[in-house]
């Protein structure tokens, strides 16, 4: 066992709230949480959180979910207030948008910015806010989970200032929204329509999906996140050609469901659902109102999702390119992070966990942290984004489902291993899966937030009636 692990080992005990008065911690996880809680610092702007000053300089959807999850533990007020800002710019017919543009950021410092979404006009059919600039398409609805996650960090401040009954409705809009716009497969699951929507954007399981979509032309945009990232740790000209072109077409159709050509039905985006949708459950029980319909909605999308997008004999799942007929047999991390519900049958979980070991992912045996992508993949590259570096909202979501399936010794080695290298990285956008390397930003806000409830397991609960599960 290494230092990291000896320490993570014994009990921990930290208060619920972050009180810098507190006595440190072991030295070692003083310093991790330190560093965390000054990454949510310096990344917070008053009423929520960048993920990155430089490369991201607005509020993206599911960073702000998973920023909710670890800024509990330093604020539940803040936790709570970053949820409601981004709620705020929620869609008539129910959407979340991916980013809601900060206006006193220069145009030129993102792209594609609020000119090239123009969101109040080109969706004003679809219910687009007036007052706030936002893009159109969507991310992963990690958000009930975090909300219920929030206020179980401080149900007396939470019930204090009725923070479920307000965020209660738009959560629901906003799974009424995938559920009844976005199953374009007509077997159950949400599609995505643009690979920004599932989040892992460059990964190889888009990759034959997009090359149906004709790049729009390198000089008719200026990318603006070489300016701030290195050229080999994002993704290539070509694929921005691609992600330009299916957003501006999905634009330009007034941000209406079912017209493009691009849809995929993707693991981790229904898992992310289906986990937050039990938490809706458990929201709607705190407020007085019956769970029954949503836990048994719960259990059917779990079933849709084995249905459609398991592979037995590959031990995975893996995404469905709905116009492309079938499934996109290339194993990414998203094909694994179903482990977190559940309702997953005993000999899909026990399958999932040996793929997670075996040779494509390496853990406990040849990675540090787990890869987004196959290690004996063609398309593996431990440094480009998502097609092969280890991320920490994945390894966070793989610990939880590892913990909840009762698999403790792999999920206390994944957690000594997030707390170890998010504080070597610096709280790294992303790390080389073999030695933990920086890539992308550092002070990534997600990885500082993912890594303090980490550190804070102690303080909530396994039950399944609890906010695990
Ligand atoms: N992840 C995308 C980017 O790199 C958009 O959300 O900008």
């Amino acid at each position: 066992m290494d230092r990291t692990a000896q320490l993570i080992a014994r009990p921990v005990e930290y208060t619920a709230v972050y009180d810098p008065a507190a006595p440190p911690g072991p030295p070692h996880l003083g310093a991790v949480r330190r560093g965390a809680v000054r990454v949510l610092e310096d990344n917070w702007t008053g009423s929520s959180t960048v993920p990155s000053r430089r490369l991201y300089p607005h509020q993206w959807s599911w960073d702000s979910a998973f920023v909710a999850i670890g800024l509990r533990h330093v604020s539940p007020l803040r936790a709570q207030t970053e949820l409601e800002t981004l709620l705020a710019a929620q869609w008539g017919d129910g959407r979340i948008p991916h980013i809601v543009f900060n206006p006193s950021v220069p145009l030129d410092a993102y792209f594609p910015s609020p000119d090239f979404w123009r969101s109040s006009t080109a969706g004003r059919a679809a219910g687009a806010p007036r007052t706030v600039q936002t893009s159109g398409i969507v991310q992963p609805p990690v958000h009930a989970l975090a909300a219920w996650l929030v206020h179980r960090a401080d149900p007396g401040l939470s019930r204090a200032r009725g923070f479920l009954a307000r965020v209660y409705p738009r959560l629901a809009a906003w799974h009424r929204y995938l559920l009844h716009r976005r199953d374009l497969g007509g077997g159950g699951l949400v599609s995505v329509v643009h690979p920004w929507e599932q989040g892992m954007d460059n990964a190889p399981s888009w990759d034959a999906p997009l090359a149906r979509v004709a790049p729009a032309p390198a000089r008719s945009f200026r990318r603006a996140d070489l300016d701030h990232g290195a050229a080999e740790d994002r993704p290539t000209d070509l694929d921005y050609g691609r992600y330009v072109r299916l957003a501006a077409d999905y634009r330009d159709a007034g941000y209406a469901d079912g017209s493009g050509g691009f849809a995929v039905e993707d693991p981790s985006f229904n898992a992310l659902l289906i986990a937050s949708e039990h938490a809706l459950a458990r929201i709607a029980r705190e407020l007085g109102a019956t769970a029954t319909a949503r836990h048994a909605r719960a259990q059917r999308l779990t079933a849709a999702l084995v249905e459609r997008l398991w592979d037995p004999t590959e031990g995975m799942f893996f995404c469905r390119d709905v116009h492309g007929g079938g499934l996109v047999r290339e194993r990414g991390v998203s094909g694994l992070v179903p482990l977190l519900l559940p309702d997953l049958p005993r000999e899909v979980v026990a399958a999932v966990v040996r793929t997670l070991r075996g040779p494509h992912f390496g853990v406990g045996t040849t990675t540090r942290l787990v890869p987004s992508y196959d290690l004996l993949g063609e398309a593996f590259d431990p440094h480009r984004y998502w097609r092969g570096p280890a991320w920490f909202n994945t390894a966070w979501l793989l610990e939880r489902g590892l913990r909840l399936h009762g698999h403790l010794a792999d999920a206390d080695a994944l957690r000594a291993a997030v707390l170890d290298t998010a504080l070597t990285s610096d709280f790294a956008e992303y790390v080389d899966p073999y030695t933990g390397e920086a890539c992308g930003a550092t002070g990534f806000s997600w990885t500082a937030a993912l890594t303090l409830d980490l550190l804070h397991q102690n303080d909530t609960t396994t039950d399944k009636g609890g906010d695990r599960g």
